[in-house]
């Protein structure tokens, strides 16, 4: 009897440990199971050999932690036959510091930077488990993939010993050598212990860089002595409310979170953003800009115009002195600079930037700020520090020795990439997980390819790696973990598996194991996908809306409201499509087992005469912003405060003319459409809208034009409708000319740029 259930538990231990093996996130290069078992008990010993005696040291903690039992940590001059974790590797990798790669030539130093320390062995037998590798790093790789094959107890430190794992043989290493997250602390503060648990997290998903973005237009958050008001004013903004809001980090906090990173092999990337996203900076020392006159720190979000001048040497006295004090604090080789959407607008006006211009003969302000750039990577240099910039430094030629960080698209980089540039590839279109679920779902991101086609092999060694980026504006720090969990583990796998022959679903089934271990880890994860389709059908005049659960088992419960109102509160149970035959706001709450799936859905109609009629327009709209495809601005579906709710559609730098057939004389009593405004995005509302109505489709008659008494400085972002009412005329043709407001005004920070125009639909009464 006893024997009986022993083998029984044994065997359960079996099953379990075979279960969690299938689920190690990212995705081991090779992984074999033997017909062995190890099995953890309270005298099992940590045997490891000098090199891998910190990652000893750890993996004890962590058993501690998991078993509240302490664990011998042995020399490996001192092996015991049997029942150890054995622990080796042949170098220490530490952080490739400033002050060893300083005294290197350059061909060496490059090599010692791209050298990869992520490989490791990991063997099982009856009486060890043993991982190796060539660098320490690689066993702390080897211990991460150690933690995910025991059970989500061990992680709730609740492992019961004795702990069977089955024999499994794995040979595993990272595809790419940057596997990152930005963190932009400035927009939002995090605190100290937050920012430790995104290393746990990092490292446990064997990701090395935090690129953490540390200065911009709405705060300064690192502590610079030299220069005591960058902490002092920069650090804090006046909220629209009045209220005040910031924080910063002081060096010793600083220290404290790169040495907690660099335990876990993870590098602390700065970013000291230049010569734009500098408000916060400017605000403290007003003489930094060209115009020296006193600014606040921003309280709104967007670009700015006010940046560092590029003319002064008081700006590079400036920037060198602070850039010294923060190599002083990070070890890391690269130092991020910024350099993206900084205007240039005082830079033409300003005699010192123009007088740069002329002394240095350079073309123009592009160039201007390829010297600007140049100047700050000939200082870092002489610290031992390379760059690494955002794509936009590219403009004026690439500066020496710089890495690329492509944003906006993979083009950047890949031009940098052929040009013989290493790159960091962050896409807007895949990597920024401040967008929502409905732009980038956790699909979306693990089908990125960070290897542009076109490159050739040689070329495509350039591409480092990643980074995913949670931008703050709209994330203050408790709502981070939604938007960068579960999405992060799917850039993981990318960056470490690269899996070539990706199969999301067997991925998907992963995940789900991994979110009892995110709780553990103190994460409040988000979800992977919007949960449901909403799909609207035209039928005469009304509406058949479609809700489609993405995925099963959702459960789909609904409410209609008259728009302007709040979301109806009697939730009936979808089963049906629903008819819409007048102005609706349609709310949706999927839940699934009971438990709520993302926040719910809202979505705004209006049948009207024109629906899904013929439609002409005169523009080719942004593949950006379609609206939802060529009928978008007759579909029915209105626009929400979300220019990017995807009902808006928009084009730049040109009129919007559009010509509808409703198919018949029909009688027409109103006629509106809704315009979006949002001046820090640079989408103002037209200058005016005219509308025309005609039998054939070539003889126009004017009905009325209506312009906006809007203020164009009025912030925020909302939408107004250019009405015409009490028509009274009866037409087969409708036109709309709406007239863009022109390239964005000299007050406007980003003055002489085109601007956007952004229209949802044109309702015909
Ligand atoms: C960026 O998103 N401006 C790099
Ligand atoms: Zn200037």
């Amino acid at each position: 009897m006893v024997k009986t259930f022993s083998f029984i538990a044994v065997f359960l231990l079996i099953i379990d440990g075979l279960r969690s093996q299938q689920n190690i996130i990212p995705r081991p290069d090779v992984l074999n199971t033997v017909a062995t078992q190890f099995t953890l008990t309270e005298q099992t010993a940590i045997v490891a050999n000098r090199a891998a005696m910190s990652e000893a040291q750890f993996l004890a903690s962590w058993m501690f932690e998991a078993t509240g039992k302490q664990f011998s940590v042995i020399d490996m001059a001192s092996m015991p036959q049997e029942n150890f974790i054995l622990l080796s590797a042949s170098k220490k990798s530490n952080e490739v510091t400033s002050e060893s790669l300083k005294s290197l030539p350059d061909s060496v130093r490059s090599r010692v930077l791209k050298a990869d320390r992520s490989k490791y062995k990991l063997n099982f037998s009856s009486k060890s488990i043993v991982i190796n590798a060539e660098f320490d790093q690689g066993v702390f790789y080897g211990i991460q993939t150690l933690r995910q094959l025991f059970p989500v107890e061990a992680e709730l430190q609740k492992l019961k010993l004795p702990y069977a794992l089955p024999g499994l043989m794995i040979q595993d290493g990272a595809k790419f050598p940057h596997r990152g997250l930005l963190l932009d602390c400035c927009r939002h503060f995090m605190s100290v212990e937050f920012i430790k648990k995104y290393i746990d997290a990092l490292a446990y998903y064997k990701m090395n860089i935090l690129h953490w973005h540390l200065t911009e237009d709405q705060g300064w958050r690192i502590q610079i002595d030299k220069y005591p008001l960058l902490t002092e004013v920069g650090a804090w903004r006046i909220e629209k409310d009045g209220t005040k809001y910031g924080g910063f980090y002081t060096k010793n906090q600083i220290r404290e979170i790169v040495a907690y990173a660099s335990a876990r092999h993870i590098t602390v990337i700065p970013e000291i953003e230049l010569p734009g996203h500098s408000s916060a900076a400017i605000a403290a020392y007003p003489s930094l800009s060209c115009t020296h006159a006193p600014i606040q720190v921003e309280n709104d979000w967007g670009v700015f115009k006010d940046i560092y001048c590029a003319g002064d040497e008081y700006t590079f006295e400036f920037l060198e002195s602070v850039l010294a004090e923060v190599c002083e604090l990070f070890p890391s080789a690269y130092i991020h600079i910024g350099g993206d959407e900084a205007p240039k607008f005082r830079w033409e006006e300003c005699e010192k930037c123009q007088k740069r211009i002329k002394k240095e003969h350079l073309k123009n302000e592009a160039e201007l700020q390829t010297y600007f750039i140049e100047r700050i990577a000939t200082f870092l240099q002489s610290k031992g520090k390379s760059i690494i910039g955002w794509d936009e430094i590219l403009e004026g030629g690439i500066p020496a020795d710089a890495m690329i960080q492509s944003w906006r698209g993979m083009a950047g980089g890949e031009h940098a990439a052929k040009a013989g540039h290493d790159v960091v590839m962050s896409p807007t279109s895949h990597c920024y997980f401040d967008y929502g679920l409905s732009s980038i779902d956790m699909e979306k991101v693990y089908n990125f390819d960070p290897i542009p086609a076109s490159l050739t092999k040689a070329e495509s060694m350039h591409i480092r790696g990643g980074e995913c980026n949670m931008w703050t504006e709209h994330a203050p720090q408790e709502t981070v973990d939604s938007k960068v969990f579960p999405r992060i583990l799917a850039l993981a796998e990318v960056l470490w598996s690269y899996p070539e022959q990706r199969n999301y679903q067997e991925f998907s089934k992963r995940v789900e194991q991994h979110y009892p271990r995110l709780k553990a880890l103190d994460i409040q994860s988000g979800f992977p996908k919007i949960p449901v389709a909403m799909v609207p059908t035209p039928r005469e005049n009304t509406l058949m809306v479609e809700l489609k659960p993405a995925f099963e088992p959702i459960f789909i419960t609904y409410a209609l409201a008259p728009p302007g109102t709040e979301p109806g509160d009697k939730l009936l149970p979808y089963i049906n499509p629903i008819v819409i035959d007048r102005p609706t706001l349609l709310s949706a709450q999927a839940t699934m087992t009971e438990m709520r799936y993302t926040e719910p859905m809202m979505w705004w109609f209006e049948p009207h005469q024109a629906l899904n009629d013929s439609l002409k327009l005169s523009y080719e709209p942004s593949p950006y912003y379609t609206g939802g495809g060529s009928k978008a601005l007759v579909d029915g579906r209105l626009g929400s405060t979300n220019f990017r709710d995807g009902a808006w559609q928009a084009a730049r730098g040109e009129d919007m003319e559009a010509v509808i057939d409703l198919g018949a004389a029909t009688e027409i009593q109103e006629l509106e459409t809704r315009w979006f405004m949002y001046g820090n995005a640079w989408i103002f509302l037209p200058k005016s809208v005219t509308y025309y109505v005609s039998d054939n489709g070539s003889d126009w008659k004017l009905v009325g034009k209506v312009e906006s008494a809007t203020d164009e400085k009025l912030p925020g972002e909302f939408f107004e409708p250019f009405l015409l009412k009490n028509i009274g005329m009866k037409a087969r043709f409708v036109k709309m000319i709406a007239v863009n407001h022109g390239p964005c005004p000299d007050w406007h920070d980003a003055p002489g740029e085109p601007s956007w125009l952004f229209c949802d639909e044109i309702i015909v009464r």
